[in-house]
């Protein structure tokens, strides 16, 4: 009679990609939380990892002042909450940025903007001294790429965008139905391999009508937290 086995249960095994999220998101409050005190202000992204990020916070609302929301949806969750929200031109520091990723590579080059607030996350991501990008680990790749790159255009550019997208190697595609916070549209960019996206991103935003694209290599994360099967690890820049 063959010896029994127990299920295999490698630690987080059975850890769904959303229990992944709220791991990194519970990560990110720990490593932050002994830095703030009752006058910061943190900046906060957009997506379903940034959600879980604001629900962890929430419950230290005291530990610090407010944040800078990189979204209506983000702003409209942190009220929720009741975690002030100031607008950004109003702060004049912010320790701590933390946001989602759609793809990163292993040096933190992200594309992000899988929920089109990619503007407005550079924006806050471009203040902040410290980027701490969450996700799960089917986040990270070897390549940028695979994940079509969003790019926001203003409306009337469309069509003069996506020729010059063709040029650069990419196949546009206009994603039907979504306007910005910004009211301004998203191509998203397929069949690129991304193996110098610092030079792509400087490439499509001199693009005449782009108001920016989903690469943040230029500014990359400082901090990469992945939620992996084995826990969260930490990947420096
Ligand atoms: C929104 C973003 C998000 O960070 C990105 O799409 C990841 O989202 P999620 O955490 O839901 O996977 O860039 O514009």
């Amino acid at each position: 009679m063959p010896a029994f086995r127990p299920p295999f249960r490698h630690f987080g095994a059975r850890m769904t990609q959303d229990q992944l999220k709220q791991a990194v998101a519970q990560a990110a409050v720990d490593f932050i939380l002994p830095k703030l005190d009752d006058k910061s202000i943190v900046g906060v992204g957009t997506g379903s990892t940034a959600n879980c990020f604001i629900d962890a916070l929430a419950k230290h609302k005291g530990a610090f002042d407010g944040a800078v929301a990189s979204s209506e949806a983000t702003a409209a969750r942190l009220k929720g909450h009741g975690i002030p929200v100031y607008e950004l031109n109003t702060v004049s520091d912010l320790e701590f940025y933390v946001d989602g990723a759609d793809e990163s590579d292993e040096h933190l080059n992200l594309i992000k903007g899988g929920g089109a607030a990619l503007t407005r996350e550079k924006i806050v991501a471009a203040v902040a001294k410290t980027f701490i990008c969450i996700a799960d680990a089917s986040k990270l790749v070897p390549v940028l790429g695979a994940f079509p790159l969003p790019v926001e255009v203003i409306p009337m550019a469309r069509s003069h965008v996506a020729r010059q997208l063709v040029k650069l190697g990419g196949d546009p595609v206009y994603r039907e139905g979504v306007l910005t916070d910004n009211g301004n549209i998203i191509l998203d960019v397929f069949n690129m391999q991304i193996t110098n996206p610092v030079e792509l991103e400087t490439q499509i935003n001199a693009i005449v009508g782009v108001v920016t694209n989903g690469l943040f290599a230029a500014r990359p994360a400082d901090l990469l937290l992945l939620g992996t099967s084995e826990g969260v690890k930490t990947l420096k820049a």
